[in-house]
């Protein structure tokens, strides 16, 4: 029996930070034994917005495979490897881009989301209104039938879709298969500021390799309830970003009722609900930070894991692309 393939990514633009840690991190830890793994180190698609910077994005290749083998991936059984080393998929990029329309393109919600969340106006990087594409030959090019991502990707997933229903169309039989978003249940985490979206280009992110200090000034900042001056005042705890923290990380969900309950009727302080949650986020980080400054130690190492990755990725996408090509009919030296 061979196992279904995950084939997910990160954009290479920072360190991950908590949000992507109970988002689709979590799944992609669930699935390490239940599935054949790839995790795509997206450093091409970090240039279609970062595309004034490639030195971020450069630096920030190790940072994302520091925090994903700090977390507990696997490289025994998960495989990490690097986008830009994996021609196959710009190759697909390209054919895909015949299969979509340019009206497709700009109706797909995410991408109207983040053009207008970059201030782009109409000066959008052309790689960037294009990148669903790419993200299709991501998922293709492993044949991945499963893809863990946040709510906001869903769309791409389907485009995705729509893409491989036309090329199998065009082909005259099932080339590629579809692939399914697997969603974190639980919503995605606010920033710490009561925005939607945690992001470090926001200000607004904690990353898993955060210091104490910093853990603590974050905490310390977080948006509560404006309306909620004294202690001795009700508070709220909807849309109030320390509950929010304490449903995903507190695992003492009773205390945690009751605390809700104390918050509401008033009488409990923002300072006691923020000690309680700086606590909890220092237990979960501490460790995490510690194994990747110890990985950090050992750059050879992570190196070695990316190409091994790499290398594996290459024959995988490879015999994509060859079956792509095959199946459309286009000429064969
Ligand atoms: N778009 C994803 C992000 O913003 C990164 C990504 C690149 C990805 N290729 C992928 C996700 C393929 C899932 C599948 O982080």
């Amino acid at each position: 029996m061979t196992k279904p393939v995950i084939l997910t990514g990160d954009r290479t633009t920072g360190p991950l930070h908590i949000g992507h840690y109970t988002g689709s991190l979590a799944n992609r830890l669930r699935c390490q034994d239940s599935h054949e793994q790839f995790l795509l180190l997206a450093d091409t698609q970090a240039l279609t917005d970062n595309a004034h910077d490639p030195a971020k994005v450069r630096r920030s290749v190790i940072e994302v495979a520091l925090d994903y083998l700090a977390v507990g991936i696997d490289p025994a059984r998960s495989t990490i490897c690097l986008q830009s080393h994996l021609p196959a998929l710009a190759d697909l990029s390209m054919l895909y881009l015949n299969f979509v329309t340019v009206a497709r393109l700009e109706r797909n919600p995410t991408i109207k989301d983040e053009i207008r969340a970059r201030g782009f106006g109409r000066d959008i990087p052309a790689g960037f209104l294009c990148y669903p594409a790419a993200q299709a030959a991501d998922i293709t090019a492993f044949r991945a039938t499963v893809v863990p991502v946040g709510a906001d990707q869903a769309p791409l997933i389907e485009q995705t879709n729509e893409i491989v229903r036309r090329i199998n169309a065009t082909a005259g039989h099932p080339v590629l298969p579809e692939a399914q978003a697997l969603i974190p249940e639980a919503g995605r985490l606010p920033g710490i500021d009561g925005k939607a979206k945690m992001s470090k280009s926001g200000g607004n992110a904690i990353a898993l390799s955060a210091s104490p200090d910093t853990i603590r000034a974050a905490v310390r900042a977080m948006y509560t309830d404006p309306g909620h001056l004294r202690v001795e005042d009700p508070g709220r705890v909807e849309g109030n970003v320390v509950f929010t923290y304490l449903d995903a990380f507190d695992e003492d969900r009773a205390e945690l009722a009751e605390l809700k309950a104390q918050y509401r009727r008033g009488g409990l302080g923002d300072g006691r609900i923020k000690a309680r949650l700086e606590d909890i986020l220092q237990t979960l980080i501490a460790p995490i930070r510690e194994r990747r400054a110890a990985l950090a130690q050992d750059t050879d190492y992570v190196l070695k894991i990316i190409r091994e990755g790499t290398e594996r990725a290459r024959a995988r996408t490879e015999a994509t692309r060859r079956d792509v090509i095959e199946a459309l009919g286009l000429f064969r030296l």
